[in-house]
């Protein structure tokens, strides 16, 4: 595990390098917030090159206050809000991506995104019941949030994501390494017969995966594609009253108090670990330049990517950086074809709803 100390000294020769530009989806709560505030705390400490920050997300209060922090921390940063609607419908994320887009036209051909996070979501889940919580869209709330809205997310920022020179570092944090079963002929897991939010998240874990490497292959040496599980960080989603009261009482009164200082990790660490994630030690498959001339890790080894080889762009990861992609659990799977499979289901739900459609696939 890469020690704190050396995550810290790699941010600050990061920030130090060149200027960047962030985009954080699900920026108003959470791990996104606790990125933001970490990012502008190191170009401040730093000196750094110069910071442009999106925070997304629908609480303007909170929103607000992070970036009041933000700039009361790193004066020189710009740090702009664009208020979201619910991120689990692709049109509102098509708006969005639009605003951001041509927010950095203003900025000519410097315009782009070095690092993309998207957290958006929650850790509260609505369990599928039917129609009931699927999105007017035709996708379950849920999935959507943790998926579908996140894919539709890198692929609409896909011309500002490749106009970066780190290359561009793109990060959705949610339960990599959780694959477990997998419907190949139900991925949208419509069968309520066999709907857990356990086979969800795997679901999930396997599309991200796929989708990401389908990605990776279509822009080789350009994107860094990181799925992550971003450990157990106590903030604003666990108080979320959709959550069982149960899990609240069990979570805040006698899981934090007794066991909280070894199960959990504090925001500002999480912030610290997640951009890191853009130092070097998880660069992009293929690279156009060589990863070590790029990294500012101070540690020189690359972390195995999902298809077994060191640096190779895509990445399933452990709270701390390093791969936690399952071998065993894609050792039965025909992966290229499964990533054929994916691919289409995902792009298609995205054209159907584009003109107007409910995806019922
Ligand atoms: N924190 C953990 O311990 C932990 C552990 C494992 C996995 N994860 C996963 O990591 C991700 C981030 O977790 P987190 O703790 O940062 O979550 P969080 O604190 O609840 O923050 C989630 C963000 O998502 C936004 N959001 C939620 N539902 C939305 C909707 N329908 N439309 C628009 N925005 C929405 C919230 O924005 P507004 O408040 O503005 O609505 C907030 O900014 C989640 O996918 C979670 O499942 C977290």
């Amino acid at each position: 595990m890469v020690k704190l100390e050396a995550v810290r000294a790699s941010n600050s020769s990061l920030v130090q390098r060149q200027p960047l530009v962030a985009v954080f989806f699900g920026g108003t709560g959470g791990i996104g917030s606790y990125t933001i505030r970490e990012l502008a705390s190191a170009e401040a400490k730093n000196g750094g090159k110069g910071l442009r920050a999106y925070v997304i997300g629908r609480n303007a209060k909170s929103a607000e206050e992070i970036i009041a922090d933000c700039r009361r921390i790193c004066p020189k940063g710009e740090f702009r809000f664009i208020k979201a609607g619910d991120l689990s419908l692709i049109k509102e994320v098509d708006r969005l991506c639009e605003e951001v887009k041509k927010a950095e036209e203003e900025y000519g051909s410097d315009g782009r995104i070095d690092y993309l996070m998207v957290s958006q979501g929650g850790i509260p889940y609505l369990p599928r019941k039917g129609s009931v919580t699927d999105s007017s869209e035709g996708i379950d709330v849920t999935m959507s949030l943790m998926y579908y809205s996140r894919m539709r997310i890198i692929t609409k920022l896909l011309p500002l994501l490749l106009k970066s020179q780190l290359p561009a570092t793109v990060v959705s944090v949610y339960a990599a390494g959780a694959e477990d079963k997998l419907y190949q002929d139900d991925l949208s897991l419509r069968n309520l017969k066999i709907y857990t939010y356990n086979y969800a998240r795997s679901h999930m874990c396997y599309m991200h995966t796929l989708f990401f490497e389908a990605l990776s292959q279509q822009y080789p040496g350009k994107l860094s594609l990181i799925h992550i599980f971003p450990g157990l960080v106590p903030g604003p989603g666990f108080h979320n009253p959709e959550l069982p009261l149960w899990f609240r009482i069990l979570f805040h009164y006698i899981m934090l108090p007794l066991f909280g200082r070894w199960i959990t990790m504090k925001p500002e660490e999480s912030g610290q670990r997640m951009l890191n994630l853009a130092t070097g030690q998880h660069p992009p498959g293929q690279a156009s330049v060589s990863p070590a001339k790029t990294s500012t890790s101070t540690s020189d080894a690359l972390v195995t990517g999902t298809d077994g080889k060191p640096g190779s762009g895509v990445y399933s990861l452990t709270w701390s950086g390093e791969s936690n992609y399952p071998v065993k659990k894609y050792e039965t799977l025909d992966k290229e074809e499964l990533r054929k499979k994916v691919w289409e289901h995902t792009t298609k739900a995205f054209s159907v709803i584009e003109k107007g459609g409910v995806f019922t696939e």
